[in-house]
């Protein structure tokens, strides 16, 4: 028996690295899909030893449609299967709203929203014959709570949410047996973050360890979470974690105030 696959996008940094790492140690083989080949490539090295799986990178920019939809393709024509697909890959333009150029809006939609939906129309027919065919797709707080000067960001991971929800009703009404979370953080030490804040100091306890949020990310394709499927799960802080705006918005009064 073939062991389960899982695509990343968003895998060359950040959280999406972190998740490929955690799916490949949890018995996965990982497509791993970023722009910046060089560091997919040292994530498939170091994954690849460590836990003796395959690896596949693909290089892409999530903006340009004709490229996104060539993917999923070719994973399953390498490993014949597709189990989990994990929307990770995001952009956050910290443009005031009335200051963003048409195309910054465009990047920031279709990065953040569009490509997921593309990759989740193209990744749908594998998923329905996987055992446990799951989407996750990463939010943030921002989309109940917008930073200032993010409208665009925030807008956008509405939609994700709003994707998340489609995919769970559609496949309940087709029997399709797809499960489907949207993950919304709120500060997870990444450089979208350290580029966002831009000095701003967290305070205390507003820091979510990478591992602790992978945890959970993890959770969800494994079925721990089943009774989420087709819900947002907020994590406000360290140890938070709640699919409640008014308990997530209270979490996030308690740490930041105002
Ligand atoms: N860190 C946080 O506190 C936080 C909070 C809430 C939500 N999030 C969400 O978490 C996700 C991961 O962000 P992160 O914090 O891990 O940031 P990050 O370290 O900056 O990673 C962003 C990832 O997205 C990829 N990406 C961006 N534009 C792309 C494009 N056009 N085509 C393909 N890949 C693209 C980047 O790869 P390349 O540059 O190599 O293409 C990179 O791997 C994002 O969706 C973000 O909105 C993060």
């Amino acid at each position: 028996m073939s062991r389960p696959v899982a695509m990343i996008t968003g895998a060359s940094s950040g959280i999406g690295r972190a998740c490929a790492a955690e799916c490949a140690r949890n018995g996965f083989d990982v497509a791993i899909a970023a722009r910046r080949t060089d560091d997919l490539e040292s994530l498939a090295e170091s994954i690849a030893g460590d836990h003796d799986c395959q690896v596949m990178v693909r290089g892409v920019d999530l903006h340009d449609h004709e490229e996104t939809v060539r993917i999923v393709p070719e994973v399953l024509e390498r490993f014949g299967r597709l189990d989990a697909l994990l929307n990770v890959a995001g952009v956050a333009d910290m443009t005031p709203l009335h200051e963003m150029s048409l195309g910054s809006l465009q990047r920031t939609l279709v990065v953040n929203t569009i490509a997921p939906a593309l990759l989740v129309r193209e990744a749908w027919p594998a998923l329905v014959k996987a055992p446990r065919g799951v989407v996750i797709n990463i939010s943030s707080l921002a989309s109940i709570d917008p930073l200032p000067g993010g409208g665009a960001y925030g807008m956008s991971k509405s939609a994700i949410e709003g994707l998340m929800r489609s995919i769970h009703v559609e496949s309940a009404a087709s029997g399709a047996g797809i499960r489907s979370f949207a993950l919304a953080p709120g500060c997870i030490d990444t450089p979208m973050l350290r580029s966002a804040l831009d000095g701003i100091e967290l305070p205390d306890g507003a820091e979510i360890p990478m591992d602790e949020f992978v945890g959970h990310v993890m959770d969800c394709v494994q079925g721990v979470h089943d009774d989420f499927d087709g819900q947002t799960i907020f994590v406000a802080r360290e140890g938070h974690f709640s699919r409640d705006v008014a308990d997530t918005k209270a979490a996030l009064q308690d740490l930041w105030g105002g």
